[in-house]
């Protein structure tokens, strides 16, 4: 559990917490009865695509995000939902799922498409990383259109950091790695604002992804291009995507995972 301690510099709080970032989510789900987790923040990114996905479709007015982990699953879930206000949104292959309204390209959720709307969503890791996360006390969907918003909500949290990336079918992916240490980076600034000097007790996949953050600082579009997902999907068609996905800070707003949906934090572009 984060605490804190203390008096900082110029009578600020001393805030104290633990950071870890996870490479991928079969990690993540091998992991999932860790101790600490329950009293753990965690935050989930799949920057191509899914957790930028998420954000777009909530800050478009979606209802929700109910994320799923398989085509069939959500197919079934949809027949329980009233018919005009559920859409079924992913992908396998990057590609959309066939008989779905919608895929994984963060620019398809469009306030005309998905405003009022319920999403169910399948994706081949991110939807993955995000139930890995089940049992910790806080569970956020960061990416880099919102990293400061979500440094902000993980300082207000005060509990220990976990970051999960969903990787890419059991490998790291350096966007996931870039856009943890964004946000990592983002938070002394964030606790400053909150009133506190943050003393971050960081793992060594922490420090590797605030040193990658560092890099490519002022280019994580053309980091975001440079990767595998990233050459993958510009080869499909989506390059615009990486574009969308690489703006920093673009859309503010803080995706929480509870009782199997994601809505938007109350207060912080939430309804
Ligand atoms: C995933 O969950 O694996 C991704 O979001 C794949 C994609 O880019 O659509």
């Amino acid at each position: 559990m984060g605490e804190a301690v203390g008096e900082g510099r110029d009578g600020r709080r001393r805030l104290r917490l633990k950071v870890a970032v996870w490479s991928t989510a079969e990690e993540a789900a091998d992991r999932a009865g860790d101790p600490s987790l329950p009293s753990q923040c965690a935050v989930v990114i799949d920057v191509l695509r899914a957790t930028s996905t998420i954000v777009a479709a909530l800050a478009a007015g979606a209802a929700g995000v109910v994320p799923v982990l398989t085509p069939e699953e959500a197919r079934a879930l949809a027949r329980t939902m009233p018919g005009g206000r559920v859409l079924l949104g992913g992908e396998r292959k990057a590609v959309r799922i066939p008989g779905f309204d919608l895929g994984n390209s963060p620019r398809e959720y469009r306030p005309e498409v998905v405003g009022g709307k319920t999403i169910i969503l399948t994706t081949t890791n991110g939807t993955r990383a995000v139930h890995a996360a089940s049992a910790a006390a806080r569970v956020l969907m960061g990416a880099i259109l919102n990293a400061s918003a979500v440094a902000r909500a993980v300082i207000r949290e005060g509990r220990d950091l976990i970051i999960i990336c969903a990787g890419t079918r059991g490998s790291f992916s350096l966007e996931d790695a870039l856009a943890a240490g964004v946000i990592l980076e983002a938070l002394p600034r964030a606790a400053e604002a909150e009133g506190y000097d943050l003393e971050a007790d960081c793992d060594d996949l922490s420090l590797a992804a605030r040193a990658i953050a560092a890099h490519y600082r002022g280019r994580l579009d053309e980091a975001l291009r440079s990767t595998h997902h990233g050459l993958d999907l510009e080869s499909l068609g989506f390059a615009a995507d990486l574009d969308y996905c690489a703006q920093l800070d673009a859309i503010p707003v803080v995706p929480v995972w509870a009782e199997g949906i994601i809505r938007l934090k109350l207060g912080e572009g939430g309804p």
